[in-house]
């Protein structure tokens, strides 16, 4: 589906919810992250990209005073929140959690809307890896603002989604997912130092290259603890390093302490994930330069390596994804494929390929096939350009 079906859509649902048209369309994308996974958290650079995927909420002006009413298409269900308190999280976390949490910390950070009443569509895959979650909480940052005739910073807006996303939906990202839905730019990725905040934008508009993304349709976290587990592992090991980030160790010191890490209850697994992380920021650093120079092989050999790191040393792969990436190997340069790895946080979801533009349909056809065959679970995939971030249509 197009941007443009999408919001045509959401006027649609909107005129037949509640009459007339909506004042505002603001919309945020998902993404993938071409390199840099788990490092986040630690400090470290990541390096994503705006997907042509979005959240769009088409909302106006009414309804009960101090509320916000809205409507989400895919759950068919609508809820209230209130916008003169903040509310607090709910012990089950659904879609209302995301919502409800961003409307809650922008009202915390000063924000002050008129009631509204809006719909929210959006063909961002649930649980696909691709941050269906971030760009709902972007999209309704970007509402909010526009319903208080008040913009924010874009990086606060991005700290404030990150927030709801901690204390409404319990889970600790790191600032990736909600820092590219906000600031994604149309053409370009984005390396961004997740310790300063600084970013570059990186040209991705060769017209002969493509980012491919294949949806595993498998989803492992069964209990949700991995994540969290992954970051404490990570600071316990900067711990032992004696540092307060990852980021602010390297290869040698590691190298030197892996003795005394080793030594330590689970040691082992400790050590593996930072010489995860470390050896990340290096191939993440490696495909930007690969990139610059329009060398698509070279970025594509990092993005293996950076697989088989995340399935050995960090363990957050699955058969799934590892049978595509795998899949993806073998059909190879001579098919058009230059690289995969999966993408996100892993357990499931999706894959990121960097393809040859006429090569990749094909590619992705064969892919696909032989997953199905092997698995009997139908994937998903297509093709995508980097995206802008959120943006507020004013009808
Ligand atoms: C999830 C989190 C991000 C990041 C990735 C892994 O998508 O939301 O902050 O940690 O996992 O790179």
């Amino acid at each position: 589906m197009s941007f443009e079906q999408l919001t045509e859509n959401a006027r649609r649902v909107y005129a037949a919810r509640f009459g007339g048209a909506p004042r505002w369309l603001a919309a945020a994308p998902g993404r993938v992250n071409l390199i840099g996974e788990h490092t986040d958290y630690n400090g470290g650079f990541v390096f994503p990209m705006a997907i042509e995927r979005y959240t769009v909420i088409a909302a106006a002006p009414g309804g009960t005073p101090g509320r916000a009413a809205l409507y989400s298409e895919i759950f068919d269900r609508t809820s209230e929140f209130s916008l003169l308190e903040k509310e607090p999280p709910a012990e089950k976390v659904d879609w209302e959690s995301y919502v409800g949490g961003t409307i809650a910390c922008a009202l915390e950070k000063g924000l002050r809307p008129e009631p509204f009443r809006g719909v929210i569509l959006s063909d961002v895959p649930l649980g696909g890896g691709l941050s269906s979650s971030a760009s709902l909480e972007v999209a309704v940052a970007t509402l909010v603002e526009a319903a208080s005739g008040r913009q924010i910073d874009p990086v606060e807006k991005a700290l404030l989604c990150q927030k709801a996303e901690h204390e409404y939906a319990f889970m600790p990202c790191g600032i990736m997912d909600q820092f590219i839905s906000a600031m994604g730019e149309e053409g370009r990725a984005m390396l961004l130092d997740c310790r300063s905040f600084e970013r570059q934008s990186v040209p991705l508009d060769n017209p002969n290259v493509v980012v491919l993304v294949i949806n595993s349709n498998v989803k492992h976290t069964l209990s949700g603890s991995e994540y969290p587990e992954r970051r404490s592992d990570c600071a316990r090991a900067a711990e032992l390093l004696g540092v307060e980030l990852l980021r602010d160790a390297d290869s040698e010191a590691l190298a030197a302490a892996r003795g005394t890490i080793e030594a330590e209850p689970n040691g082992g697994r400790i050590f593996r994930r930072a010489r995860h992380f470390l050896t990340e920021e290096e191939r993440t650093a490696r495909f930007a330069e690969a990139l610059r120079r329009g060398d698509y092989a070279a970025a594509g050999r990092e993005m293996y390596a950076g697989h088989a790191s995340l399935k050995e040393d960090y363990e957050v792969t699955c058969p799934e994804t590892d049978l595509l990436v795998e899949l993806a190997a073998q059909l190879g340069l001579e098919n058009g494929i230059y690289g995969a790895r999966m993408t996100g946080g892993g357990f499931g979801g999706s894959v990121v390929v960097l393809a040859d533009r006429e090569k990749a349909p094909a590619a992705a056809a064969r892919i696909a096939a032989e997953y199905e065959a092997k698995t009997g679970i139908k994937p998903s995939w297509f093709v995508t350009r980097p995206a802008a971030g959120a943006r507020l249509i004013e009808e």
